[in-house]
């Protein structure tokens, strides 16, 4: 029999992270100031960010060490299991190998400490005193309250609210850690007011809360701005878990045909595929397919344009080449919050639009009717955005069953879904809409971006 977790030991946690930049098919496209439009230099930045994760941001080289102190906070939990899914294997009566790498088993239970733990190393070392950011569903809001406490930093998080009101015990988790949680649209921030003076029941969207956490840090010397997904240095640092994939495959004498991940801004898809995708670049793979799953209510990759634009509602911060549905636009709140974001990663974008990569979309009752099954078999309740990962590897599967193919299926499993189990509910009770996007609103929020 297989072994159904393929574990490493903590010296076999990797010692660099690896930046898909070097590697790229094309340069990436510059980052524009949104008021001159001419191309961005680290200075721009500087009130928002430390140096060094400016630097990070622009950097090709290939390989960046992981300090010491990072490395060491991510031995609470890293590295990370991959496990083996022989009962989903099983009840899907398939050919196919699955294997999913679980970020679940993080303090905060997702994938996001990999990059809060290393932005929170750099704003300490830089003489930062409070970081603010924004959370959809909570995880990440989670993620760097804890990584704040763990270097002495404080945390405000601008919490979507329709997320805040959906899942309470998140936000106690943020509180426990010693962050400050504001419901998104609030009037903390001239760019909350502006909203809620539109629309008083907004449900929020991670492009309103990214503008206010922007607007705090921009408006305050002793505190910079934190990203959880969407930039190069994000995606650069949950580059670990493909690394640590790689090598717990190779003990189990696999390779991935196909490796998958839910898509919100690309970062727990980026942290699993690029450093399997650098074999594809470099022509060792050619045949590797990534896919990136969405939500149907924000198909950003499969039904966006490729166009510059902001990466926040207000627009406030610099414009970037990416698939985007307009960042006026506000998806349904679907649960999978994580997920309800207008844009995604440039690097990623750039994998798309050369067709290196590719994209699907769900709705959420099939997307939580995967994510039963998987609870059923495997055990493990996920976290809404990581079941629509499931689902994808769920359809692998049943195609390979289908075509009588053995095939071998990687998806990341970005995160455990135990503060999300009012999603599962209104899931078993049938009162989970299945929103679609709406054409007429992405094609407004479209046409006013102006292009360089
Ligand atoms: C568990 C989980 N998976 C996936 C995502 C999507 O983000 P990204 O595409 O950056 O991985 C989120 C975002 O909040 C998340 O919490």
């Amino acid at each position: 029999m297989p072994d159904t977790r393929i574990t490493l030991t903590e010296r076999e946690l990797p010692r660099q992270w690896y930046n898909i930049l070097a590697d790229s098919p094309k340069p990436p496209a510059p980052v524009l100031h949104p008021v001159t439009m001419q191309p961005i230099g680290p200075d721009d930045l500087a009130p928002l960010f430390p140096m060094a994760l400016i630097m990070q941001e622009v950097s090709t080289e290939r390989w960046i060490d992981i300090p010491d102190e990072v490395r060491d906070v991510y031995k609470l939990w890293r590295p990370t299991p991959l496990h083996r899914a022989l009962r989903l294997e099983k009840y899907l009566q398939t050919p196919a190998h699955i294997y999913y790498k679980y970020e679940g088993v993080s303090p905060v239970g997702s994938h996001k400490p990999n990059t809060a733990v290393a932005q929170a190393y750099y704003n300490k070392q830089e003489g930062v005193r409070r970081l603010a950011t924004e959370t959809g569903a909570g995880q990440w809001g989670s993620a760097l309250a804890m990584a704040c406490r763990m270097f002495d930093l404080e945390c405000t998080v601008y919490m979507v609210k329709v997320s805040y009101q959906q899942k309470p015990y998140r936000r106690l988790l943020m509180e426990t850690y010693g962050a400050t949680v504001h419901a998104s649209p609030s009037m903390e921030t001239r760019a909350g007011q502006k909203v809620l003076a539109a629309k008083p029941d907004s449900p929020g969207s991670l492009g309103i809360a990214i503008s206010e956490a922007v607007e705090d840090a921009a408006t305050h010397d002793d505190t910079k701005y934190s990203l959880g997904s969407v930039l190069n240095h994000v995606l650069l640092h949950q580059t670990v878990i493909g690394q640590e994939a790689k090598a717990q495959l190779e003990k189990a004498d696999d390779y991935p045909d196909v490796v998958i991940g839910s898509c919100g801004g690309g970062s727990n898809l980026a942290g699993l595929s690029y450093p399997f995708l650098a074999d594809k670049l470099s022509g060792q793979r050619p045949n590797l397919r990534v896919v990136a799953v969405e939500p149907a209510a924000c198909p950003t990759l499969t039904r966006g344009k490729y166009l510059y634009d902001f990466g926040d509602t207000v627009g406030l911060t610099p414009l970037v080449k990416m698939y985007t549905l307009g960042h006026t636009f506000v998806p349904a709140g679907i649960h999978a919050g994580g997920l309800r974001y207008h844009g995604d990663a440039p690097s990623l974008c750039l994998l798309y639009d050369e067709k290196i990569v590719e994209a699907v979309a769900y709705h959420q009752n099939p997307v939580f009717q995967a994510a039963v099954a998987f609870a059923q078999t495997e055990g493990i309740v996920a976290a809404p955005e990581s079941a629509h990962a499931i689902k994808a590897a769920i359809d692998e599967a049943l195609l390979a069953r289908e075509e009588g193919k053995k095939k071998v299926i990687l998806f990341n499993l970005s995160g455990h879904g135990n503060f999300d189990l009012q999603a599962y509910d209104d899931y078993l009770r049938g009162k989970l809409v299945d929103t679609e996007y709406s054409t007429a609103e992405v094609e407004q929020a479209l046409a006013g971006l102006r292009q360089p």
